[in-house]
């Protein structure tokens, strides 16, 4: 990718976002220069919360999770005592990637390379022929920030994180009925998209793209821009009679956007007569998600938190959605289905009726966020306005992604 040569990538983007029109697509570089790349992983993705797994995932001592975040490994394990803890998956020795795996299991965390071993709260235990003078103590793992919320384990590489106590206020009431921290994968699917992750998420932020690329989804996902836009559906009786029988039987569902427009959770309905992403509508799974949520028609729990996780929990099953930047034009997306615990394979599910339609919606996204990073990397690509009607969510996020950016900005440069 061509990037136009800059003195300062910084100063230069942020004269760029002071001079964006509102409600219109951003210009070419931010989707394209590997120079604007990295400053989004400097000020977004290196400094707030990011989604990194489920506890579910994690759920005995020596567990652990691995992933990327630009060029930081981090792991996260359970330790002894039941807490989650994150840690720079490099060795302190000389620096090797410690666990390679995604997922795995260990007493101690030990490098393959030369064999200096860790505990699982990141102490060094071992280090052979280090001499006497070696002191264990200066070389522990260094810790990564690492929380979790109603099942979802989240991470942040910064040293100091941003408060993450709103985002727990507000996620734990929708989530914690649905008990995802007594949930397993069924199954786990990792893409890579050749899109910058900002198109990825525009992508997922209207609807307007549905019924021409998704003919799987639309037969249970409403179409209606209410439900992707950020309006609240507050005006629709059918949505607030909805929310109103919801919440009576303890399910809060109302439509809540962050003050600072990062995260977002509501509940809607699917399609009238549908109650789950399957071909036929019908739930994929017999035993309900959470024994406590055994009414069948709760609709979908959506919730977003740029810039790493959109998801949907259904009454049978949740599916969840991670978002990494790899480069200026690449980006994995990780895709997690998670039923009951003691759900059962092919007793209790089908595999594939329980994935298909996700697996063919998001190859068809691939396709069409691939399709726009080639059309925007033309230098005849020139910024449109995005539809009022249609595409309130893809303007929500990019004002959400400016303003942030920004101020981020502002405050690196001062
Ligand atoms: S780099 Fe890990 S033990 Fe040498
Ligand atoms: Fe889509």
């Amino acid at each position: 990718m061509n990037a136009r040569p800059r003195f300062n990538a910084r100063e230069d983007m942020l004269g760029r976002l002071r001079n964006r029109k509102p409600a219109t697509a951003l210009e070419r570089d931010f989707y394209t220069s590997p120079d604007d790349f990295q400053v989004d992983l400097d000020m977004i993705w290196y400094r707030d919360w990011l989604f990194a797994g489920h506890d579910c995932e994690v759920s005995k001592p020596g567990d652990y999770l691995t992933v990327q975040i630009g060029q930081y490994p981090v792991v996260v394990v359970r330790d002894r005592d039941g807490g989650l803890r994150a840690f720079h998956n490099s060795c302190r020795h000389r620096g090797s990637r410690i666990c390679s795996e995604e997922h795995g299991k260990a007493a101690r965390l030990v490098c393959p390379y030369h064999q200096w071993t860790y505990s699982l709260d990141g102490r060094l235990l071992a280090a052979r022929d280090m001499g006497d003078t070696f002191d264990k103590g200066l070389y522990g793992l260094k810790p990564v920030h690492c929380t979790s919320v109603g099942g979802y384990i989240w991470v942040c590489v910064a040293d100091v994180a941003p408060d993450f106590e709103p985002v727990r206020k507000h996620l734990e009431p929708y989530f914690l009925p649905h008990k995802l921290h007594e949930t397993k994968v069924a199954l786990e699917m990792t893409i890579v998209e050749n899109a910058n992750w900002k198109l990825v998420w525009e992508n997922n932020r209207e609807c307007y793209h549905c019924a021409a690329n998704h003919p799987e989804l639309i037969r249970t996902f409403p179409e209606d821009p209410t439900i992707t836009g950020v309006d609240g559906g507050y005006s629709n009786p059918m949505i607030a009679a909805k929310w109103a029988r919801w919440e009576s039987i303890g399910l809060p569902s109302k439509f809540q956007l962050s003050a600072d427009g990062q995260y977002r959770t509501a509940r809607y309905p699917l399609i009238e007569g549908t109650t789950c992403y399957t071909m036929d509508g019908k739930a994929a799974v017999s035993r309900p998600l959470a024994d406590s949520v055994t009414e069948p028609d709760i609709g979908t729990l959506l919730l977003f938190h740029f810039p790493t996780t959109w998801n949907h929990v259904l009454a049978d099953h949740a599916i969840t959605f991670r978002v990494l930047p790899l480069t200026a034009t690449t980006t994995q997306l990780t895709t997690k289905w998670l039923v009951h615990k003691d759900a059962v394979e092919g007793v209790d599910y089908d595999i594939k009726r329980l994935t298909e339609v996700w697996i063919a919606t998001n190859d068809e996204d691939r396709r069409v966020c691939q399709e726009n990073q080639i059309g925007v990397n033309s230098p005849a690509y020139a910024p449109a306005p995005y539809s009022a009607i249609q595409e309130g969510g893809v303007t929500q996020f990019v004002d959400w992604y400016a303003t942030h950016l920004e101020q981020r900005l502002t405050e690196a440069l001062a």
